[in-house]
């Protein structure tokens, strides 16, 4: 019988395990035995496989996390790690390995497929930092997750007629910060895409307190600071109340959304569908109206691209 491996690596991402069970019952229909590797590489370079029955992936498309863990695998970008997961993957005879994971994890598909190996790429973060893709499996959840979070924090904010700084993920891209903090109507969102003006910065935040509510929500993407240092610059600079809080792994958590079941599970379906084709080397992505797929190498070319209009709109709409 014909076998299949499927991995999750990197940060894991909400939607996760709806493209397992769909990459699963998909290529199981097909006639393949599906394999899941344990931990991501790490798991491929110990030969840790777990084969996957129907009943293992039935009933877990509304489950958060991933059923067959992820890791980081520093030793996988060893040329020792990496040629041991070749030898692996060669000697377990996988007809092509579906690798779910963001950024760091479609380049080492890229190296796999590059060294042999049938390869097709899904990508999940929460990040959306992966630009050849309108959405990444993740970020859906995560932007509804942090825009709940935000309203909370609003509540008690304003109660208090306090200004608030939240930290959330995004080394890279400031989407998570842009979104969720457009959706709760930030007063300011600070992304690393953007030059930090602070001066501009505590005069809109001035303007906010003195106009109407004196609560403000601060929103800021990991990769632009700290949430701690723009508190500090808020309380060295205004008369106000300013709090701080990372928001931190809560918003890598939690059922997916129907946005991202959806595209999972649409993802998921084409990955198997292309392996049947005997296309490989193939990085799926959501166009907005489908998915489709582009290689893995042109994939990884496409730089990232920020939503200006949405800051734009923001920054005018904030009081
Ligand atoms: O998966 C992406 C991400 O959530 C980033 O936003 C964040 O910086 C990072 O993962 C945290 O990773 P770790 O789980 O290794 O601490």
């Amino acid at each position: 019988m014909k076998k299949v491996l499927v991995l999750t690596s990197g940060g894991d991402a909400p939607g996760m395990n709806a493209a397992i069970r769909a990459i699963t019952i998909s290529a199981m229909n097909a006639g393949f035995a599906v394999f899941g590797a344990i931990g991501g590489y790490s798991g491929v370079i110990n030969g840790e496989f777990k084969k996957l029955t129907i009943k293992d992936v039935e009933n877990i498309i509304q489950l958060g996390g991933t059923i067959i863990k992820s890791s980081r695998c520093p030793e996988f970008m060893t040329d020792e790690g990496f040629n041991k997961a070749v030898q692996v993957i060669n000697k377990n005879k996988f007809e092509c390995v579906f690798v779910l994971g963001g950024d760091g994890s479609t380049r080492g598909a890229l190296k796999l497929s590059q060294a042999g190996i049938n390869v097709i790429t899904l990508p999940c973060t929460i990040d959306n930092d992966m630009g050849y893709t309108r959405k990444s499996i993740g970020f859906d959840t995560a932007l509804n997750t942090i825009t709940g979070l935000l309203g909370n924090v609003r509540d008690t904010s304003s109660a208090h007629d306090r200004v608030c700084v939240i930290e959330v993920m995004g080394r890279h891209s400031g989407d998570l910060a842009l979104y969720s903090g457009l959706s709760a109507g930030a007063e300011y969102i600070i992304v690393p895409e953007l030059k930090f003006d602070q001066k501009e910065f505590i005069q809109k935040i001035n303007k906010s307190i003195n106009t109407g509510e004196k609560c403000a929500l601060v929103v800021v993407a990991e990769g632009a600071f700290k949430a701690e240092q723009v508190q500090q610059i808020i309380n060295d600079n205004l008369k106000v109340d300013a709090k701080s809080m990372n928001l931190g792994y809560v918003q890598r958590g939690g059922s997916p959304s129907v946005v991202d079941r959806v595209l999972a599970t649409k993802m998921g379906y084409k990955a198997t569908e292309l392996m049947l084709s005997g296309n490989y080397n193939c990085a799926i992505r959501d166009t907005g109206l489908t998915v489709d797929f582009v290689s893995i190498q042109e994939a990884l070319e496409k730089h990232d691209k920020f939503d200006n209009v949405a800051y734009i709109i923001n920054n005018s709409l904030s009081i």
